[in-house]
């Protein structure tokens, strides 16, 4: 396949976030989509509607199987992302699947396996690394602006909408661990984690989690789908700036704030003395461009694809994820014990 070919990709569930994919891999000029496959046909009636050209079937097995597909991307609930890639991959397609990757780390490492045996592209959905936000604070830090990493703090909540095969961490928590992890550029070590069940004993609505990364760095994660307000945000200490990335401000994502404590050796005490003086300076709001961050991450599938090169969230990103994900179980399942991984 050469770079002035298009690849034809179908895609597989089209709920709430599949109709996004449709029209962004709908409008790339590299790409086709073959067809659009879901198990429930009113969803396929509604859609045939709002894609009046689009080839769409219920019929799972035939979209994989489909062979003028070069492509899947499956964007279906986690429960179903391992049989339907493992699927794929053994039906030789490239693959796009949806966050979380799959349900545990065994059920990832075979399907990076797999995928690395057959010579196929697996990219994991991290669309937030494809998020200009998320890129322009990840240069901040590459660039020494912030100065070492003290500690991060991510909050995303919502009301709704309510997983029933995934708890609030494996469905929120997921993007701000692919984040803290891009902009580290190191894994975490070690989590305690606690959560609420409120809405169903099956699975926590709330969780509050405390990761560990290299460096004495301190990750916490504060997700729920039982809140008033709907927020995506992280802040960034650092020895010599912090920064706020709110993905809920358009125009202004990014502030750099010059705060922080110094310590000053205090001679006019005794020798060895120090002081802590505060310093608060100005807030920087920088320029933020880019696109909508969905559309780089599909454009960059296609990409990869075309060029068979390893995407920047690929099938490894997606399982440091799923690691660090079921660590945060196990400590919740143990009264909030720290787990090392
Ligand atoms: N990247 C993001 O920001 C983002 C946002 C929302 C959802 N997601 C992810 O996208 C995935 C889907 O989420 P959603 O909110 O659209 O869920 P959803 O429940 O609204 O839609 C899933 C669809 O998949 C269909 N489906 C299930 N099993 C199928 C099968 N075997 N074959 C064909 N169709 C099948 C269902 O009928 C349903 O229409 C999840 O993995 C979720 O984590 C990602």
């Amino acid at each position: 396949m050469t770079t002035d070919q298009a690849i034809t990709i179908n895609i597989i569930g089209a709920g709430q976030w599949g109709p996004n994919l449709i029209r962004n891999f709908a409008n790339l000029p590299q790409c086709r989509v073959g067809m659009v496959c879901d198990m429930d046909e009113k969803r396929i009636q509604k859609l045939s509607a709002k894609f009046p050209d689009m080839k769409m079937t219920t019929d799972t097995q035939a979209a994989i199987a489909d062979a003028n597909a070069d492509a899947l991307a499956i964007i279906t609930p986690v429960a179903t992302h391992y049989q339907l890639a493992k699927q794929g991959l053994l039906a030789g397609k490239d693959l796009l699947v949806e966050k979380p990757l799959a349900q545990s780390v065994e059920e990832c490492e075979e399907l990076a396996a797999l995928a690395d045996k057959n010579n196929l592209i697996l990219m994991v959905g991290h669309v937030f690394k494809f998020n200009p936000g998320v890129q322009y604070v990840k240069e901040l830090l590459q660039q020494g602006t912030v100065g070492r990493v003290i500690s991060l703090h991510a909050i995303r909540t919502n009301l709704g909408p309510v997983r029933s095969d995934a708890n609030a961490l494996w469905d929120l928590g997921t993007h701000d661990l692919s984040i803290f992890n891009y902009w580290l550029g190191t894994l975490p070590v070690s989590v305690t984690a606690s959560g609420l069940a409120h809405l169903s004993p099956e699975r926590e609505d709330t969780v509050v989690a405390n990761y560990q990364y290299p460096d004495h760095v301190m990750a916490t994660i504060y997700t729920s789908w039982l809140h008033p307000r709907k927020v995506r945000e992280i802040t960034v200490v650092g020895e010599l700036k912090m920064v706020v990335w709110n993905d809920m401000d358009l125009n202004e994502p990014v502030r750099i704030y010059d705060k922080g404590v110094d310590r000053l050796e205090d001679y006019a005490d005794t020798f060895g003395a120090f002081r802590l003086t505060l310093r608060e300076g100005l807030v920087t709001i920088p320029p933020v461009g880019g696109k909508e961050p969905l559309t780089s991450e599909c454009e960059h599938f296609v990409e990869c694809v075309l060029k068979r090169e390893r995407p920047l969230t690929d099938a490894q990103d997606g399982l440091a994820v799923v690691r660090a994900l079921t660590a945060a179980n196990q400590s919740m399942r143990s009264s909030s014990t720290s787990v090392s991984f």
